[in-house]
């Protein structure tokens, strides 16, 4: 499905549009009924030449992709999923902490306590309730998001069960998905020239104290490697800033988990 006739009311392209009035980084909008992944979808808009600033929601995907190779679950016409392609004008770092702040402080009104768990994860209390795939080619950024929004304890998978929420659960009402994806591209719009210009320092105060384990001990595993520490905060880029035995280690997003020391 293209961006006319949308049968799900709360994701009409055309009223996402009006919403969204004279965003910086969204012209267009795309709303597929069924796709392998937004992300795909995006990709393949930018290699066939379509300009930054474009939209790609789905309302199911049946091969969404996460980070390091997994795959992403979502619940037909529950979870919010979307891909924003874009073409800054300077390096993507610092893009995925700018949409998980953006996210916090769209999702501020709903659920007050929305938490950033470095480097890509959003976070209610101890269950993940989003996930944020960045993926860049040639110059073209795309940023995916998928948000739990209206499914039930019954909905996840058995392995998600008690590790996945979502606003539903955790506000006890549904919520339109349309809604929530506005309020968070305005406030990604919003951030997004001062990105340009300054990039993510400006926005690490807040995303810090956003952060969650920050001042806690936490154990990362990359490539075979486990290092464990204690989170101290971020770098003026966005890394992440660990106390390894009376040393400061600075860890760059990549293919790394990240999990709570509890003994
Ligand atoms: C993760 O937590 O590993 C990241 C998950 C990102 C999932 C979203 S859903 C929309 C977009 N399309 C995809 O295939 N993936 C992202």
């Amino acid at each position: 499905m293209g961006s006319g006739g949308a049968p799900y009311p709360d994701l009409h392209p055309g009223v996402l549009l009006r919403m969204l009035g004279s965003n910086p980084i969204c012209r267009s909008v795309v709303l597929y009924d069924r796709i392998d992944s937004t992300n795909g979808a995006a990709m393949r808009a930018a290699r066939s030449g379509t300009s930054g600033k474009a939209l790609f929601i789905a309302d199911e995907q049946s091969l969404g992709r996460g980070r390091m190779g997994r795959s992403w679950w979502s619940a037909r016409g529950k979870s919010l999923l979307f891909s924003l392609l874009i073409r800054p004008k300077r390096e993507p770092q610092g893009l995925t902490p700018l949409l998980a702040l953006a996210a916090v402080r769209g999702l501020g009104g709903i659920c007050g306590d929305v938490m950033v768990k470095w480097p890509n994860d959003l976070f209610i209390g101890e269950r993940k309730v989003a996930g944020i795939l960045a993926e860049s080619r040639d110059g073209a950024v795309v940023l995916g998001m998928g948000l739990n929004v209206n499914e039930t304890e019954e909905d996840f998978p058995v392995e998600l069960r008690g590790k996945a929420t979502s606003l539903a659960i955790e506000t006890g009402r549904r919520q339109a998905r349309g809604g929530i994806l506005v309020r968070v591209l305005k406030e990604l719009g919003g951030c997004y020239d001062l990105w340009c210009r300054s990039g993510l320092e400006p926005f690490v105060v807040e995303l810090e104290r956003r952060l969650l384990y920050r001042g806690e001990p936490v154990a990362l595993e990359s490539g075979g490697e486990r290092i464990t520490g204690v989170m101290t905060g971020l770098t003026r880029d966005g890394r992440l800033r660990l106390e390894v035995e009376g040393n400061v280690r600075i860890l760059a997003s990549g293919d790394l988990s990240l999990r709570r020391v509890t003994e």
